[in-house]
């Protein structure tokens, strides 16, 4: 185990930079998470963002989650030996296979996940039908298991797995007709039911929220974590007396891949 109090102290005497100073990580396994540093931008445009792409190891949701767990503690040990004050880990299905174990590892660390936003959709009427589309490996996990118990009294979940759809948003097919041939697939057995709320319970796809929207039934409301988990980490960071709140911030967008076009794809979905 690493002594965060050690890192962040070496690191502020190379940089001579205040812990307050230093950037907020933003971990996913590609180019998803971008949709949450969005919101964590527009919630805290004061901080600095270090984005850390994962897509040389993407998908994760189709991996074991031992094999996110183990990646995800290796990409968490080079963020800190940069230098960073908290970590939103802006993956589901790294947030259900590793959250709580580098919790555990790293006490002092703010760590701040991410989960399908099951809660706001149970809200949305009486008893709503709710349609979760995530990875593979999120829904199996035990985290989303307790989540769908808790609100499964108040609304009917429904869970969609969406393997292969991360793949097409890495590859940047944000729209076209192969991108909305998946979906046609994939969505069709629901088009002609009664749909209240569709959760995006990966990050990626908000990406292709319009083209989801399209196969949808009228009327579905659509929602995602992102929002809530700027909230959140901007109401950690004050807690924690961390929060930047002047002078300008800026991003730093990192990424594991050889691909060039990863950074550039990100780039693009950050300003959209
Ligand atoms: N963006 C990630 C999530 O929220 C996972 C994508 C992947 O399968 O790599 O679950």
């Amino acid at each position: 185990m690493l002594n965060l109090d050690l890192i962040l102290a070496e690191r502020r005497r190379d940089t001579g930079m205040n812990l307050i100073d230093l950037p907020i990580a933003v971990l996913d396994s590609g180019v998803g998470g971008i949709s949450v540093l969005r919101e964590l931008v527009r919630v805290m445009p004061n901080e600095h963002f270090l984005y850390f792409g994962d897509s040389k190891n993407a998908p994760y949701g189709e991996k074991t989650p031992e094999e996110v767990l183990h990646i995800t503690r290796e990409n968490l040990k080079a963020l800190l030996a940069r230098g960073i004050k908290a970590l939103v880990l802006a993956c589901n299905t790294a947030t259900g296979s590793a959250a709580r174990t580098l919790r555990a590892e790293y006490p002092e660390l703010i760590l701040i996940g991410i989960e399908p936003a099951l809660k706001p959709a149970s809200l949305l009427g009486d008893r709503p039908r709710v349609l979760v589309m995530a990875t593979p490996l999120t829904l199996r996990q035990e985290k989303f298991c307790a989540l769908m118990g808790r609100f499964s009294e108040t609304s009917e979940i429904l869970p969609l797995p969406c393997a292969g759809l991360v793949e097409l948003i890495e590859d940047g097919k944000l729209c076209g007709e192969e991108l909305d041939a998946y979906l046609k697939n994939l969505l069709s057995p629901h088009q002609n039911t009664k749909i209240d709320a569709v959760v995006l319970g990966c990050t990626h796809y908000p990406h292709v929220k319009d083209q989801i929207a399209k196969h949808l039934p009228h009327g579905a409301v659509i929602l995602d974590g992102g929002e809530g988990t700027a909230r959140e980490t901007r109401r950690r960071l004050l807690e924690a007396d961390l929060l930047r709140t002047e002078g300008e911030g800026h991003v730093e967008i990192l990424n594991s891949s050889n691909d060039e076009s990863r950074i550039a794809l990100s780039q693009m979905l950050l300003n959209r």
